[in-house]
This record gives C-alpha cells, sequence and structure tokens, in this order.
C-alpha cells in the first residue's frame, strides 16, 4: 500500500490530485491482501455506514478516463484493480467466447479482437480506459455499445469477498448505464465476451460510411471499420496522454418531443436520435455549440474546438475549474435551450 499516492496518470484530466492510501492489485492474491489491510477496513466501513455527510472513503478506481475529482486530496483508499490477461473459453463455428481480466487497455483489447478477425467490439476502437471498467457505464460510440458484446461479468464484493458473475441481463445496462454504477464496493475482475467469427459491419452511424465512401473503400472489412472509427475519433477527440481531458464530458440529453419541437422552430437542422415514442435525444455537444462554447478558454481549462461535448484541461490548472465552466455551460444551455444538461463523467 502507498500513502500520498499522486494520481496524475491515473485521471486523464491530469491534475494532481493525491489519493491518502492506495493500493494497486495485480492478482486475485493482491485482492485477498486487500480485504485484511486494516487501513482499507476503516475506509471501506465509513464508505459503508456514510453518517451524515461524510464522503465515501472508498474508490475503485480504473483507468481513470471518467473520472474527475472535485479536490486535490482524496481522504479515502483507492483501490486499482490491474489483473492482465486475455483466455479463449470456448468457441464453435460462429462465437468465441473471450474472457478478459479487468486490467487490460480497452483499445488493445479491441486490437487484439480486430486483428483475429472476430466482429463485435470494432466500433469501439480507440476509446480511452480499462476493460473492467467498460461495462460500468456501458461504453460507446458509433452505433454500438459493449452490452451487445458482454456475456457475463465476474465480480468480488470488497465488503463480504465473496464473488458474483452477473450475467448480461442481470447488469441492466443501459444508455451509459449499469447496475455497477450502483453498487457499491464490487470490483469487477474480469468480463467474458461473446465476439462473432462472422458479423455484419455497423456502418450507419455519423461519418463512418461517408469516410469510407470517400476514401473509395467500396466493400468494407473488420479491419477498415476500426480504423475508420480510430480516424474518426483522432479528428474530434483530444489526445489522451497530451490534453487533459475524460472524453464526453456531458451525457446527451433526452427531451419532449414537445421540447424538440421548439429547438426545431430555431434551428431546423438540429440532429437527433430516437428514444421512444415521447422522446429524443438530442446531442448536448451541438446544444454546447450552438449555446457559443466551442472553443472556449478559461483559465487553464475549456471546451474542445472540435467538439464541444469535451472539457479539456490545458494542464497547471485545478478540478474547481471544471467544475465553474460545468456550471457555467449548463446554466447557459438551460437558459438558451429549456434543456438541462446533465454530466457524463464520474464526480468524485
Ligand atoms: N455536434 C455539433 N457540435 C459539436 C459537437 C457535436 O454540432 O461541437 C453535432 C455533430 O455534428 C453531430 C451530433 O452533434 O450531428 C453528434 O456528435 P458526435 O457524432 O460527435 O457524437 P456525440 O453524440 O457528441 C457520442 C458519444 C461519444 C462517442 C460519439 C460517437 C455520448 C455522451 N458521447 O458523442 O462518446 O464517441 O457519440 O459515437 O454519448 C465518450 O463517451 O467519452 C464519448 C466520446
Amino acid at each position: 500500500m502507498e500513502k500520498n499516492f499522486l494520481l496524475r496518470e491515473l485521471n486523464t484530466f491530469g491534475f494532481d490530485v493525491k489519493a491518502r492510501y492506495f493500493q494497486e492489485l495485480k492478482t486475485m492474491d493482491d485482492v485477498q491482501e486487500l480485504l485484511r489491510n486494516p487501513e482499507f477496513i476503516t475506509c471501506r466501513d465509513a464508505t459503508l455506514s456514510r453518517l451524515y455527510d461524510t464522503p465515501p472513503r472508498l474508490l475503485i478506481l480504473s483507468g481513470g478516463s471518467n473520472i474527475l475529482f472535485s479536490n486535490e486530496f482524496y481522504d479515502g483508499f483507492v483501490v486499482y484493480p490491474n489483473i492482465k490477461g486475455i483466455e479463449t473459453l470456448s468457441e464453435d463455428a460462429e462465437n468465441i467466447m473471450i474472457r478478459c481480466y479487468c486490467g487490460e487497455v480497452w483499445k488493445e483489447f479491441v486490437d487484439y479482437t480486430v486483428s483475429k478477425n472476430l466482429y463485435g467490439l470494432e466500433n469501439l476502437a480507440d476509446i480511452p480506459g480499462k476493460v473492467g471498467a467498460a461495462p460500468v457505464q456501458n461504453i460507446g460510440a458509433y452505433g454500438a455499445e459493449v452490452k451487445d458484446a458482454v456475456y457475463q461479468v465476474h465480480t468480488i464484493d470488497l465488503t463480504t469477498g465473496g464473488t458474483k458473475v452477473f450475467k448480461n441481463e442481470e447488469c441492466h445496462f443501459a444508455y451509459r448505464n449499469s447496475i455497477f454504477k450502483s453498487l457499491k464496493n464490487i470490483l469487477i475482475f474480469a468480463v467474458d465476451f461473446v465476439l462473432k467469427k462472422n458479423g455484419e459491419l455497423k456502418l450507419d452511424y455519423g461519418n463512418i460510411r461517408n469516410y469510407l465512401i470517400n476514401n473509395n473503400i467500396t466493400n468494407p472489412t473488420l479491419k477498415n471499420v476500426a480504423t475508420t472509427v480510430k480516424t474518426i475519433r483522432a479528428e474530434k477527440l483530444p489526445e489522451v496522454g497530451v490534453v487533459g481531458s475524460v472524453g464526453s464530458f456531458f451525457q446527451n440529453a433526452i427531451v419532449s418531443m414537445d421540447k424538440f419541437e421548439e429547438i426545431k422552430k430555431m434551428y431546423a437542422e438540429v440532429p437527433s436520435y430516437p428514444v421512444d415514442s415521447d422522446h429524443i435525444k438530442v446531442p448536448s455537444g451541438w446544444l454546447i455549440d450552438k449555446a457559443g462554447w466551442k472553443g472556449h478558454r478559461e483559465g487553464h481549462v475549456g471546451v474542445w474546438d472540435k467538439q464541444a461535448l469535451v472539457l479539456v484541461h490545458y494542464g497547471g490548472g485545478k478540478p474547481q475549474e471544471i467544475l465553474d465552466l460545468m456550471k457555467e455551460i449548463q446554466i447557459s444551455v438551460k437558459e438558451k435551450f429549456g434543456v438541462e444538461i446533465k454530466p457524463e463523467v464520474n464526480i468524485v
């Protein structure tokens, strides 16, 4: 266990946050040892009792690519699961089941599956973070969500030490959400994926098809799609490790049909995606852009100039600057459109 551990490399926003206690877990034995650690037990139990306004004192941190520490000192215990390994469990003529442990880097895992010509994760290429975190917010991009490839999720309860396997339907996957967001002290140590040996490519979202046509690719392969996604992402999103960010800072807004018609009167071209008969999804990036924030810079932080859904930290700043900017943007979008936009990032 480390004390006063600097988390700069473990939050892609790149803030100089320190944790009172920090423990990396490389094996299941490390997990058992953690469960006996007195500082861990104290922090865990304080989190569980949560008297009055005491903030939680136990945090399971993965790649740190979807987290904002609101304070520069985390007065608690950070657990960093980092178990590696990829195994084929079974296969038949159509499908293959692969177990991937939590510490594998997501984008390297996607590259591995694409290199083996396995269908299912190609649209999720280059998403930052680690495999153990992928089910938590049901990562998604370019018309795909990880839920469609997850067979089951292996967890250990850091309160009881008991293990539990969550079958896909028990994970309650939804847009950027799952049961794991609401469970306390549950560590995901491995995920089993079912991938297809022959699948259909998803080309309908955003620019994928256009990009392929513009590059004279008429009969795209799995690799073409993964490469296209990577290229489009690189054009829109700041490079992880170079500019501090967490990808999308806000969730897309789900609004009523009436609200949508109202916005449409102002901007006939407003983009949208269907949700159900009463609701429609409007990209928050578009709302923020139309409210005039794209490329705006304030001190050490700002709004990315190629995608307004992304807030960035240029270095040397404090988390509070991002929180202030977030509030200003929320108020401005509310004033202009009457729409409340919520953070997608996990604020701790
Ligand atoms: N738009 C603008 N201005 C902007 C940004 C977007 O007008 O500054 C418009 C675009 O032109 C487009 C629409 O808004 O018509 C949607 O934009 P985009 O396709 O870039 O996707 P998004 O809805 O902003 C979502 C995910 C991203 C994911 C992309 C691609 C969420 C919160 N975000 O963004 O996920 O990569 O779709 O599938 O759902 C992430 O979660 O960190 C993330 C990057």
